[in-house]
């Protein structure tokens, strides 16, 4: 398998449009707000890891742990590092680790920055309310990434500011074309064009599952010594 590869799907291609949406809307009219909302095992979390890496973007994961002044003291860290500043120790109240923030991004219009597992912050109105602020007062992109009942969580804690999110960018059910695509990418097999409708009837349009089968298929194909996998050798193997 090909670790480090990630397809273009039709999600992943969304997602950049979104991007660059935000990053090129009139910045005086519209905050930098959207999100990524699905199902798991999607390729939510992959596609904001992929496109902080490749774009120079910042990626941070909300965890369940997290509370509010812990959010944002990893906030200014991961922000630190990521524009190469000398790591001091933070110090300071909640509200002076805010404006340390603030006073960086004030500096750097176009920085995008990730926020996964946003689901976590739902519970902790404080967590959403200094993203709020971040948005409101700096020119970033700030893109949410959640659950699939994401959106309505979002706006039910604060309709009046969340409504002005400006672009929802729903994660879908991974098409048949897309999961060729995978086949094509990712194992280090060869793999029958047929197999694909049964990987899109047993997967459900699942990557996760999706990464798991093609996995198997890959073994079973070095142990049985097959180039190509056909439809004839699925029962060699067992998908779940
Ligand atoms: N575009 C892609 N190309 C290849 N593998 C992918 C891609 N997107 C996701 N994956 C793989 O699919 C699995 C599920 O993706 P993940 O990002 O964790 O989903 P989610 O965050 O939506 O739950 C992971 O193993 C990930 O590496
Ligand atoms: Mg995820």
């Amino acid at each position: 398998m090909k670790q480090l590869a990630m397809s273009t799907t039709k999600n992943v291609i969304n997602g950049q449009k979104m991007i660059q949406y935000l990053l090129n809307r009139p910045k005086t009219e519209m905050v930098g707000l959207g999100m990524i909302y699905g199902q798991p095992g999607l390729g939510k979390s992959r596609f904001a890891k992929q496109q902080a890496i490749m774009n120079d973007y910042v990626y941070i994961r909300l965890e369940a742990s997290m509370a509010h002044k812990s959010f944002l003291i990893r906030l200014l860290e991961i922000i630190r590092f990521h524009l190469g500043m000398s790591k001091t120790p933070i110090y300071g109240s909640t509200n002076d680790i805010y404006h340390k923030i603030i006073d960086i991004l004030i500096n750097y219009d176009n920085l995008v920055i990730i926020i996964d597992e946003i689901d976590y912050a739902f519970d902790n109105k404080r967590i959403l309310g200094s993203i709020r602020d971040i948005v409101d007062e700096t020119l970033s992109v700030i893109i949410l990434v959640g659950m699939s009942n994401a959106r309505e969580k979002l706006l039910m804690a604060d309709a009046h500011y969340f409504d002005r999110c400006n672009y929802f960018c729903e994660f879908q059910e991974i098409s048949e074309d897309d999961i060729r695509l995978l086949c094509n990418e990712i194992p280090d097999v060869e793999i029958e064009d047929r197999i694909v409708t049964f990987l899109k009837k047993v997967t459900k349009g699942n990557l996760r599952k999706l990464m798991k089968a093609l996995y198997s298929i890959e073994t079973t194909s070095k142990a049985y010594d097959i180039s190509e996998f056909t439809v004839e050798q699925l029962k060699l193997i067992e998908i779940s």
